[in-house]
């Protein structure tokens, strides 16, 4: 038995020294170490040999098994090792970085918009839309804005005849509503508008949601609380809002809602000029003469309703100063959101 042991350690140290392939070193495993490999059944007889030759045959047998095994397995690691190498110098260089692929997002403004009518939404609105080309009686006429109204001019509009316009505002919307529904009704309506005006905080185009609400024994009061619960939500609890008497021709009474810089926090900044405060939207009671306009009763029906723009709430919630960043589509500002 020991010189079977010679001859296959002569054997193994003659041969396994020259492998080439991972194949070979596979092969070469079998041959020695396998389940009917020619050591592996060596070692398995060493039971029939007496406790000293049994002592010094088993010894060398196990050293002779460990070369075998630790020389195949550098062998191996060296095999992919010149793998590696020889594919480095070959046609293309693995250890180049790939290339990551470019993830879209949603549009800040697209963001906003969806988080406005989400909280309305948790309130219990749904969703109306009006069309883009509007006629002139839904856009101003029934919403109590005649001709020759002084309001026209507070809105720089798109006409493409005498009676059919670009609208410039969602507040349209209200009145394709009610024509078509009876109250109760408790509706938000978001959409783009367009005015002929265009600067540092205007764009031709822009977004606005219009909400209103029709039931009886709606108060002012509904409005007011409505709106805190969306202003706390989209803006934060710690966010105070005050309500500015204004006017609309097609809310009575109308105010105007400020609420305390997001920027400074009430003690007078750049953003909002010094007071504390930044306006974001338009608001009031509904016009018993709008109610006409679509036949409701105004003695049975009362209703709030109120107009924000997207760009601009978009712009103080994420302190952007300069609206035409939303519409220049560069990534560097779009990544940011
Ligand atoms: N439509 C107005 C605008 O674009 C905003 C507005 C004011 C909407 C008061 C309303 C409202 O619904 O009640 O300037």
């Amino acid at each position: 038995m020991k010189s079977r042991l010679q001859d296959i350690k002569k054997e193994a140290e003659s041969e396994i020294p020259s492998v080439m392939s991972e194949e070979d070193i596979s092969s070469i495993k079998v041959k020695y170490l396998g389940r009917k490999g020619i050591l592996t059944l060596l070692l398995r007889e060493l039971s029939s040999l007496s406790p000293e030759e049994r002592k010094e045959t088993g010894k060398s047998a196990n050293t002779l098994k460990k070369w075998i095994e630790d020389t195949l397995n550098l062998k191996q690691t060296e095999l992919r090792e010149k793998g590696i190498e020889s594919l480095k110098k070959g046609f293309f260089d693995i250890t180049l970085p790939g290339r990551l692929p470019d993830i879209g997002s949603i549009h800040p403004l697209t963001k906003v918009l969806n988080e406005v009518v989400d909280i309305f939404i948790g309130m219990g609105f749904t969703i109306e839309e009006g069309p883009e080309i509007e006629l002139d009686y839904y856009n101003f006429e029934a919403l109590n804005i005649p001709k020759d109204h002084p309001a026209r001019d507070m809105q720089d509009t798109f006409y493409i005849t005498d009676d059919v316009i670009l609208r410039t505002h969602t507040s349209p919307v209200q009145v394709r509503t009610m024509e078509r529904r009876p109250p109760p009704l408790k509706i938000i309506a978001p959409g783009k508008v367009y005015r002929c005006d265009a600067d540092i905080t205007h764009s031709p185009m822009f977004h606005q949601v219009e909400g209103f609400m029709v039931d009886k024994d709606i108060t002012f009061g509904d409005l007011k609380g409505m709106l805190e619960l969306f202003v706390h939500q989209f803006f934060g609890k710690d966010i105070a809002l005050r309500f500015r008497p204004s006017f609309f021709p097609f809310t009575e009474p109308s105010a105007e809602v400020d609420i305390q810089c997001v920027i400074c926090k009430g003690s007078g900044c750049r953003v909002c000029k010094g007071t504390g405060w930044l306006e974001i939207l338009g608001s009031g009671m509904i016009d018993p003469a709008v109610f006409s306009y679509v036949k409701y009763d105004p003695e049975e029906w009362t209703g709030f309703a109120f107009g924000m723009g997207i760009e601009r709430i978009a712009m103080l919630k994420y302190g952007v100063d300069d609206i035409r960043l939303f519409f220049e589509n560069d990534l560097r500002f779009l990544k940011q959101f």
